[in-house]
């Protein structure tokens, strides 16, 4: 299978400088769980839409505080929306989570490679997402969904520590509810009155239904959870040049000129944050690279 995913060029949006910042404004701000919450974007310089592949990024800044790396978590059939997730974790995300509608926040991008949603036409399809790891593959499930003819089965397992910590519950609820779509969902430790399946999301795999010779998988989530849950994909069957994950790593520039990001000889802006596993299999297996 080819990796042909689309890349930033260096021309940004419209033709524009790639490091151009654009300001928009926060149109609605929801609250997906105590930490995480959505943006709902719209310009604010009289330029129209938002184009992105689903599994791009963006650089937001919060105007005197910082700029960090956030993928954009909604639909990529709709340009007149642009849709960011965030995990309040630091100075950036903290800072960012006060703001209100209306405030004007930075947006450069959209950077960085895409989950291959062409290439895997005519596969089965299994997305595979830890906690936050749901937000970069959102616009995946949008897409597949939206292309549904071109694929084979789609499935859907999704893990959070807790209940709680579930993202886009209206999203899931309709998810669950469609006869073309198979979403598991598991916790890894039940509260409330969770009645739903017990333990980390690697456990889902071994039930998933989809042909391990025809199916391409795409992961995202805390890189312990990726490491196992390739293990898994693997004793299904699945072959490496099948697999794709998205990396983090700190970022500077986004665009590939300060290597803040370096990844043993690729930069994660430019050359992820989608990796083909077999791409990176070497790297992937060692801790703090
Ligand atoms: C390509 C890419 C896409 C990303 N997409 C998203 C996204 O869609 N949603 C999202 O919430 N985040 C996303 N991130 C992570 C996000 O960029 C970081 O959480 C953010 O840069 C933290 O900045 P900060 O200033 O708030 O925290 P800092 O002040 O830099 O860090 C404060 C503390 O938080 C810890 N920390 C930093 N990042 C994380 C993290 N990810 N998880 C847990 N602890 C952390 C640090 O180790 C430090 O101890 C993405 C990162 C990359 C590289
Ligand atoms: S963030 Fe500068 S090279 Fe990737």
């Amino acid at each position: 299978m080819a990796t042909t995913h689309k890349n930033n060029s260096l021309a940004g949006p419209e033709g524009s400088d790639v490091m151009m910042v654009r300001p928009f404004k926060i149109r609605r701000m929801i609250k997906e769980t105590d930490d995480t919450f959505s943006l709902e974007l719209g310009p604010r310089d009289g330029t129209r839409g938002f184009s992105f592949e689903p599994g791009q990024f963006n650089m937001l800044n919060v105007f005197g505080i910082g700029e960090v790396p956030i993928s954009i978590s909604g639909d990529p059939t709709k340009t007149d929306e642009l849709l960011h997730t965030t995990r309040a974790v630091g100075t950036v995300t903290k800072a960012m989570k006060k703001l209100k509608v209306g405030d004007t926040i930075g947006i450069r991008g959209p950077y960085g490679k895409s989950w291959p949603v062409r290439e895997v036409e005519g596969y089965d399809v299994v997305v595979v997402a830890g906690g936050i790891g749901l937000a970069p593959l959102r616009p995946v499930i949008y897409y597949l969904l939206a292309n549904r003819e071109k694929y084979g089965k789609i499935v859907l397992l999704y893990g959070t520590r807790t209940p709680e910590e579930i993202l886009f519950r209206k999203d899931l609820e309709k998810w669950r509810a469609r006869f073309d779509l198979e979403t598991f969902m598991t916790v890894d430790r039940a509260t409330g009155d969770w009645r739903g399946n017990v333990g980390v999301v690697t456990t889902l795999i071994g039930r998933a239904p989809f042909d391990h010779l025809n199916s391409a998988a795409m992961i995202c989530g805390p890189e312990i959870m990726m490491r196992f849950t390739v293990l898994e994909l693997q004793k299904r069957g699945l072959v490496d040049d099948k697999i794709f994950v998205s990396m983090e790593r700190n970022m500077k520039c986004g665009v590939g000129l300060c290597g803040h990001c370096q990844l043993g000889a690729s930069f994660v802006c430019k050359d992820g944050p989608v990796y083909r596993y077999d791409q990176i299999r070497g790297i992937f297996t060692k801790r703090e690279l």
